[in-house]
């Protein structure tokens, strides 16, 4: 039966604006490319927007570096956020920017309805200053030795040998990263988001938001410890929004980077008559919103936003989809062994196609993170997607072109085959809708290789020796382009480029989910040329080779 059309707005995490998108990130992208482009297949209206995370200490401060305004240094990176994005098939309904317009008043919204009911406090709190630098330090920017293992050199939040957290003043010896100066402690006047109050609410939330077992888990374990009251402001100099009524405050970058998402779509309905902000941002309305985000960023996801919304008089997420860290041959990225591989280094040397399956055979709906092994890249893609599956079609293709002018047969050879082929959609539609997209794509790749044995019994090579036999050629050669055909559209949303080959190929005007179910009978198909290359070795190497340069 086919699904009622249902209406999802999905976001990415906002990249930040200071560096440049790497394998990690694709590994996010991706999978919410994936679904996306899986949901609108499927005939829903689902619109995916995203922006540049542009505020905050670390834009304010490189873009002084580099002698730029915050908004030119962030423009130039955004601009190559896009060409990334775009030569990975990933393509956002709208791409914007969290220093927006939109973006500032519906945070000033939002932040006048909290305090209007009483969820907004000052308090002052002390902090570490710079006095040669004139300016309140992240804990980031405070370096020292630690309290308790006596490790030199750690940050001001936690120590990277005992794993201790604590605050800037705890350290010993602390000094300023900025300026080398030992920092002061100073008094500051912050604004304070009473998340403790929203403890019960959250809670009813978690339990109707379908979270992932892994996610429940650590937010019990948030609960367990208590929710504390959030410092939502910064003090000047900072790149962000002023606090409406005050010179020198300003938001916290986290305050306004998830609202970012209501603002890049609010930008996106301006221009589009068919989509309606409160439809999508305001409670009681049927449609779907989800966030995809690393486990990193859980606590600002499941906590501070859903608390923010609903203080605010939003709607929250229906779900909030986390994935876990990207590894590269078994560790963490690295640039001394080239394993921190940019977006754009891998594109030099390797097509999109590979990463996405690979990505895609790789990852499922839980946090546990994914290796990129590069060995098992190479061997995977060039088994599966250049073996089995695009094997399918070249293997047939020769003879309908040549031996039959393009035409396929008015009949298959193997229908109760097909049947089986198309009787799999539900199925993987099912692991697509749930993110078991490693499920998904073994199901693909087990009907390729029934698809070869058949071809491999069938022996149409042999055959068409026989002038007797040519229609039996032609139907099983039919027979073969439809199920390469069927397999082709279930992996439209993890390889997107060569489906559309695939299917300009066999002269189609578009695909829907459900064309998967009618086949392909007597009409011309174009001249086959190879949709994929193989990995090979060298490409691998040099793309490593480049990396440990960069
Ligand atoms: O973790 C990050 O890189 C953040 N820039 C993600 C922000 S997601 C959302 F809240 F905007
Ligand atoms: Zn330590």
């Amino acid at each position: 039966m086919p699904e009622k059309s249902r209406k999802i707005l999905v976001s990415n995490a906002l990249p930040y604006a200071n560096g440049s998108i790497h394998m990690g990130h694709l590994v996010e992208y991706l999978q919410g490319n994936i679904w996306i482009r899986f949901q609108k297949l499927r005939g829903h209206q689902c619109t995916y927007i995203c922006a540049s995370d542009v505020h905050g200490t670390p834009v304010m401060l490189k873009a002084r570096e580099m002698g730029l305004s915050p908004e030119d240094l962030t423009e130039r990176v955004t601009a190559e956020f896009l060409r990334d994005f775009s030569d990975f098939g990933i393509e956002f309904d709208n791409y914007y920017t969290t220093h927006s317009p939109e973006n500032e008043v519906l945070v000033g919204e939002i932040f006048e309805t909290l305090r209007a009911s009483g969820d907004i406090y000052t308090k002052t709190i002390e902090q570490a200053y710079d006095v040669q630098e004139s300016m309140f330090l992240p804990d980031r920017f405070v370096r020292g030795t630690c309290p308790r293992c006596g490790t030199s050199d750690q940050y001001g939040d936690a120590c990277e040998n005992c794993g201790a957290t604590y605050t800037p003043a705890d350290l010993i010896d602390p000094i300023s990263v900025l300026s080398g100066s030992t920092p002061v402690k100073r008094d500051s006047e912050h604004y304070f988001f009473r998340l403790s109050r929203y403890e019960q609410r959250l809670r009813d939330w978690m339990q109707s938001a379908n979270l992932e077992k892994s996610v429940v888990a650590k937010l019990e374990e948030w609960f367990e410890a208590g929710l504390q009251d959030w410092d939502i402001s910064r003090d000047a100099p900072y790149f962000g929004f002023r606090i409406p009524g005050t010179n020198d405050k300003y938001f916290y970058v986290w305050l306004d980077a998830p609202v970012g998402y209501a603002a890049s779509f609010k930008n996106l309905c301006a221009r589009r008559d068919d989509l309606d902000f409160d439809e999508y941002w305001r409670p009681g309305h049927e449609t779907e919103l989800y966030h995809f985000i690393g486990k990193d960023i859980m606590y600002f996801h499941t906590l501070f936003w859903p608390a923010v919304l609903q203080g605010a008089g939003f709607r929250t997420p229906t779900s909030v989809f986390a994935h876990g860290f990207l590894t590269v041959n078994g560790q963490k990225m690295s640039k001394s062994r080239g394993t921190f591989i940019k977006a754009r280094t891998y594109l030099d040397h390797l097509h999109p196609a590979h990463l996405r399956y690979y990505y895609a055979a790789k990852l499922g709906p839980t946090i546990e993170d994914l290796d990129l092994n590069l060995d098992d890249f190479a061997a995977r893609v060039n088994s599966d997607l250049v073996g089995k599956l695009v094997n399918i079609a070249s293997r047939c293709a020769g003879f309908i072109n040549k031996r039959f002018d393009g035409q396929l047969a008015a009949e298959l050879h193997a229908p109760e085959m097909q049947a089986r082929f198309a009787g799999a959609a539900d199925a993987i539609a099912d692991y697509y809708e749930r993110r078991e997209y490693s499920r998904a794509m073994r199901t693909v790749m087990a009907l390729a290789d029934e698809a070869n044995r058949y071809i491999d019994e069938q022996k149409p090579w042999v055959m068409a020796r026989d002038e007797q036999q040519l229609d039996t050629v032609q139907a099983v050669c039919t027979q073969g382009i439809n199920l390469f055909r069927c397999l082709m559209i279930y992996l439209t949303p993890v390889i997107p480029g060569v489906a559309e080959d695939a299917r300009s190929f066999l002269q189609e005007q578009d695909w829907h989910w459900d064309a998967a179910g009618t086949p392909l009978l007597g009409t011309t198909i174009s001249p086959f040329r190879p949709l994929l290359t193989r990995v090979e070795p060298e490409q691998v190497r040099n793309m490593v080779e480049q990396s440990k340069q960069s």
